[in-house]
């Protein structure tokens, strides 16, 4: 294909909640110009591509397609939204199997028609099916991307925001380790806008203590429980998480987000993908970056990956 003439062009593997959400900010973001979406369930694709099809009016031109896997052929990112999603009181690890299962199906099939694009991976769990989608796409690490932390991050600074009466926009932090139970505040990098939390807290009267960090942290790492429960899926964060992930690859943003990759030499860590602060550009993960972490935080760090390394090993063994 022309490189000169052709637009952008993404497609989404799974058509249910996350995916059509995640092709509605998309459609919306003027980023993209051909969307293909994929599913076993085509009727629903059907629907979903006609109902995101009936906004044109509003939006720049989007060609959207419910397609077939070679309809998706040069793609420029493949995100991948398939497979089991948790029921209430479900963990994200209790989906592996089924999950890894769903994707020896689907990657191949994005692979032998995309093979130069970038894979995002969002269904859960993502940092296992990350790792997963990286060995069976045989892609270099650096295009195949898990959306990691990047949500959770966006909650945690949505909750310091609430509590400080502050711009979530203007807290600084992430969540870093498992996009699961045992994710963890980075407290010893987190400012609001280069100012120290401490400092920040110090000079409006607001409490920073134990009881403030672990009130943030379990509400951040409850959160898509509460809405689990009360909806039954978590949809809208995610796909504006997937479309800020999009945006800084497409338009080459090098933009620091705290995506899953696979991690190397990181605090004694191998070989795990794992959410970290990572610059992100028009070539997927452009580097993983080794932030410094006070000893708690690494301790948390190797727990989550010592975690998940336990689970991939019975899962593939
Ligand atoms: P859903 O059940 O609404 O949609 C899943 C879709 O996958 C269904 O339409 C189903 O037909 C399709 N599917 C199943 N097997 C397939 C296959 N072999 N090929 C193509 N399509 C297939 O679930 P929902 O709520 O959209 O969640 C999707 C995934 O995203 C879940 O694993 C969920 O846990 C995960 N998720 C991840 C988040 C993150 O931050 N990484 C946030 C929210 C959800
Ligand atoms: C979320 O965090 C369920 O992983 C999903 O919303």
């Amino acid at each position: 294909m022309d490189n000169k003439k052709r637009g952008t062009k993404i497609s989404i593997i799974g058509a249910g909640s996350v995916g059509a959400t995640t092709g509605y900010a998309l459609t919306m973001s003027g980023l993209v110009t051909d969307l293909v979406l994929v599913d076993v369930n085509k009727d629903k694709t059907e629907g979903e591509a006609l109902d995101l099809s009936h906004g044109a009016a509003f939006i720049k031109p989007v060609n959207i397609k419910a397609g077939e896997y070679k309809d998706t052929q040069d793609s420029d990112i493949v995100i991948v939204t398939a497979g089991a999603a948790q029921k209430p009181g479900e963990t994200r690890l209790e989906l592996v199997s089924k999950n890894i299962k769903i994707f020896e199906g689907i990657i191949p099939k994005v692979v032998k028609y995309s093979p130069n694009s970038i894979l995002l991976i969002v269904s859960n769990p993502v940092d296992i099916l990350s790792y997963v989608a990286y060995g069976l796409s045989g892609f270099p690490k650096e295009r195949v991307i898990g959306s990691g932390t990047v949500l959770d991050t966006s909650r945690l600074k949505y909750e310091i925001g609430k509590k400080l009466n502050v711009d979530a926009r203007d807290v600084q932090t992430y969540i870093m380790g498992e996009h699961g139970d045992t994710e963890f505040v980075t407290w010893s990098l987190t400012n609001i806008k280069g100012i120290r939390i401490d400092d920040y807290t110090k000079e409006l009267n607001y409490k920073y203590d134990e009881k403030f960090r672990t009130n943030i942290h379990e509400n951040v790492k409850n959160a898509a429980y509460e809405v689990i429960n009360r909806k039954g899926a978590t949809f809208y964060a995610i796909a504006l998480a997937v479309r800020r992930i999009v945006e800084a690859i497409l338009r080459d943003e090098k933009s620091i987000l705290p995506v899953s990759t696979l991690i190397q030499n990181y605090y004694g860590i191998n070989n795990i993908y794992l959410g970290v602060p990572a610059i992100v550009g028009r070539n997927g993960i452009e580097k993983a970056l080794k932030v410094s972490l006070s000893e708690n935080e690494i301790k948390k760090f190797k727990l989550s990956a010592n975690t998940l390394q336990e689970v991939l090993y019975k899962s593939v063994s």
